[in-house]
C-alpha cells in the first residue's frame, strides 16, 4: 500500500485510501492553500460537507490545481435540515454548485437521525437517498453513502434502498474502534471511513502512544493513522498547520506490528468517545 493506493468501493468505484478533512477550517485563502498544499504532497481526496461552510474554498483548490479532476476525489456531505426528496435534490446542486464542480465522487448522509426528524427520520432518510440515487443515475454524484449510521440505521436504510451505501463514515480511531458498527458495515462490504483519526488532537495526550512512536521513530500521528490503515480502514486526518499536512500522509514506509496494534486496541476511551447519533441536538 502506498500513497497512491486505492479501495474499491462495492459499486465498482475507486477512492484514495487516505483523505484530507477539512472540519472547522474556514471558508477562505487559508483553506484553498493547505488543500493546495495537501495535493501537491499527494493526497487525492478532500473530505468536506455543506455544514463546515468551506464548500467554495475546497473548490477553488481544486480548479487551481495542476492535478486533472479525474484524479482527485471529492466527498461532501448533505446537512440535517435537508432530509426530504425535494430538499436533499436541492442540497445537491447547491453542493456541485459551491463547489464548481459537474460531479462529486461521494456523497454522505451526514447523520441519521437529526433533531428535525427524530420522529420519522427511517422515512426521511429513505427520502433523501432516494434524492441521492437519482442523483447517481444523473450523473451528478458517483458514489453515495452514509456518515454515523449505527446497524438499525443501516438495516432501516436497505428497506428500502435501490443501491447499497459505499461507506460508513464514523468516529474511529483507537480510543474507540466500535466494534459492532465495523462488524455489521464490513458484513455488508460497507467500507469504513475514519473520522476524528486523531481524536480532533485528543490523541495526542495519551503517554502510552508517545513511547510506541518514539519506538518506531514515528509521530503520534503517524501512528494513529498507520493504525486506521492497518485496520482496513479509511483515516481522513485534519490540519490547517502546513507543516503537518506532508507529516500525516507520509504513513506508508512502516508497518506496526500485531503484538502493538493489539496494545494501542487496548487504549480504548483514553481520548474521546463517538457520541451517540439518536441523541445529537442538532
Ligand atoms: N462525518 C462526520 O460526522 C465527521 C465528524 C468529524 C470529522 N469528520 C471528518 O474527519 C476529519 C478529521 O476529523 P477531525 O477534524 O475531528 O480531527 P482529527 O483529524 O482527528 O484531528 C485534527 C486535530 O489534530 C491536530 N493535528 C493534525 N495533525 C497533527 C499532527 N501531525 N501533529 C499534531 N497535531 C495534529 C489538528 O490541529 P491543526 O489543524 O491546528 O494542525 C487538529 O486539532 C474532519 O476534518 C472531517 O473531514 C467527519
Amino acid at each position: 500500500m502506498n500513497k497512491n493506493s486505492r479501495y474499491t468501493l462495492n459499486d465498482g468505484h475507486q477512492i484514495p485510501v487516505i483523505g484530507f478533512g477539512t472540519w472547522q477550517m474556514p471558508n477562505d485563502e487559508s483553506t484553498t492553500k493547505i488543500i493546495e498544499e495537501a495535493i501537491h504532497v499527494g493526497y487525492r481526496h478532500i473530505d468536506t460537507a455543506a455544514i463546515y461552510g468551506n464548500e467554495e474554498a475546497v473548490g477553488q483548490a481544486i480548479k487551481n490545481s495542476p492535478v486533472k479532476r479525474e484524479d482527485l476525489f471529492i466527498t461532501t456531505k448533505l446537512w440535517n435540515t435537508e432530509h426530504t426528496y425535494a430538499k436533499a435534490k436541492q442540497a445537491i446542486d447547491t453542493s456541485l454548485e459551491k463547489l464548481q464542480l459537474d460531479t462529486i465522487d461521494l456523497y454522505l448522509i451526514h447523520w441519521p437521525n437529526p433533531i428535525d426528524y427524530r420522529e420519522n427520520w427511517q422515512e426521511a432518510n429513505a427520502q433523501a437517498w432516494k434524492a441521492m440515487e437519482e442523483a447517481v443515475q444523473a450523473g451528478k454524484i458517483k458514489s453515495i453513502g452514509v456518515s454515523n449510521f449505527m446497524p438499525h440505521h443501516l438495516t432501516a436504510l436497505l428497506e428500502t434502498a435501490q443501491q447499497k451505501p459505499v461507506v460508513n463514515q464514523i468516529y474511529l480511531n483507537p480510543s474507540d474502534a466500535q466494534p459492532e458498527v465495523v462488524k455489521y458495515s464490513q458484513s455488508l462490504d460497507i467500507l469504513l471511513e475514519a473520522y476524528s483519526p486523531l481524536g480532533t488532537g485528543e490523541i495526542f495526550k495519551i503517554n502510552e502512544l508517545q513511547s510506541l512512536a518514539e519506538k518506531y521513530n514515528k509521530s503520534v500521528a503517524q501512528m494513529a493513522l498507520r493504525w486506521s490503515l492497518q485496520k482496513g480502514f479509511l483515516p481522513l486526518p485534519k490540519t490547517h498547520t502546513l507543516s503537518r499536512v506532508a507529516e500525516n500522509i507520509d504513513v506508508f514506509d512502516f508497518e506496526i506490528s500485531m503484538e502493538d496494534m493489539k496494545q494501542m486496541d487496548r487504549l480504548k476511551d483514553q481520548a474521546g468517545q463517538a457520541i451517540n447519533p439518536d441523541e445529537t441536538t442538532f
